[in-house]
């Protein structure tokens, strides 16, 4: 069984009240069903699956994360604003944060290893964050994180086990029900596995018979183990999708997809590169390589998905030069 959380999921109400919240303050991004796209998994196996991808790449800072962050800053009273909030990550929770932080005027600070992604680490400085650069690990940026807040009285944001960022990225499942509700399947991308969890939650309250299948890289597959072992668990993390790049399983998510989650499917990192090649060519779309995991699993386990209605989330745009020349010359 997985520890119990430390803190509660959040509920329906939870997702409800962080819709409202935003409403206005993020993109509503489109769900829409590509032909070429149906055509190539047809080709892969998937005989008359009809695919509808929500576009989260198209959302403020290029991935579905905006939602949460926007949710947790907006829900913060002037005291907690005034000590602002620190972070570590080298990736589109930082992102997602620093645009909260500049929205909100609340001071932030993002942690993140040395020799960081030179494009990830540029666009949070743009955003107005104080960046922090330390150690040479996610772990020892996340040491200093949890010392810089220690001092000034700061909210530390982790990337999972945090409530008020699942019920925000909930507000893309909601969107996505109401833009496609004959949904048969839907194929969520995890890392920690907020999505996946926010998933399972609007899933369970209005559509039950929707399945939610999550999706991780086989070189990163902490949370598919621990759900599969029923355990939190750690694992070797050297996928190169970096949205996707976490070692272990976290608490809070992994007890929302313990009961709820209908399959959890490993790709590899090449078929993630091959269905970002795909949605570039197939759906003009810019996917990064987590953005193009759910398409990944389809085209990987096409029998599962033959003859469905299958939802896809396109969560993240944000793709280096060099992942977008390594799709096309595959
Ligand atoms: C584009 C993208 N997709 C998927 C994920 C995985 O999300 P989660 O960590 O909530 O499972 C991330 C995480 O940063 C991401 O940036």
């Amino acid at each position: 069984m997985p520890e119990a959380p430390v803190i509660a999921p959040p509920t329906v109400r939870d997702v409800l009240a962080a819709a409202r919240r935003l409403e206005g303050r993020v993109v509503r991004t489109p769900a829409v069903a590509h032909p070429e796209l149906d055509g190539a998994v047809a080709d892969a196996g998937a005989r008359d699956a009809r695919l509808v991808v929500k576009h989260e790449n198209l959302q403020h800072t290029g991935a579905f994360k905006v939602r949460g962050a926007l949710n947790l800053l907006l829900g913060l009273d002037d005291v907690e604003r005034a000590r602002g909030i620190v972070a570590y990550s080298t990736g589109n929770h930082a992102q997602a944060l620093a645009y909260a932080a500049a929205r909100t005027a609340t001071p932030c600070t993002i942690v993140m290893p040395t020799d960081p992604n030179p494009v990830k680490e540029r666009a949070v400085r743009r955003l107005g964050a104080d960046v922090v650069l330390h150690g040479s690990t996610f772990d020892d940026a996340r040491d200093r994180a949890a010392e810089a807040a220690g001092a000034g009285g700061a909210r530390l944001v982790g990337a999972a086990n945090e409530p008020v960022l699942v019920a925000g990225v909930a507000t893309a499942v909601l969107e996505l029900l109401a833009q496609a509700p004959d949904l048969d399947v839907l194929v969520v991308p995890v890392g920690g596995g907020s999505g996946a969890a926010a998933a399972c939650l609007v899933a369970e309250a209005l559509a039950p018979g929707l399945e939610v299948v999550a999706v991780q890289s086989a070189a990163s597959p902490a949370a598919h183990d621990s759900w599969r072992a029923g355990e939190l668990r750690s694992a070797a993390n050297t996928t190169r999708a970096e949205g996707l790049a976490v070692g272990c399983g976290f608490a809070l998510t992994q007890a929302v997809l313990r009961d709820r989650l209908a399959d959890f499917l490993l790709v590899t990192d090449d078929a993630i590169t091959a269905a970002q090649a795909a949605y570039l060519t197939g759906a003009r779309t810019v996917a990064e390589g987590a953005g193009a995991a759910a398409l990944a699993a389809v085209l990987s386990h096409p029998a599962r998905f033959a003859g469905r209605r299958v939802g896809v989330m396109c969560s993240g745009g944000n793709a280096s030069e060099a992942e977008l020349r390594r799709a096309l010359a595959g």
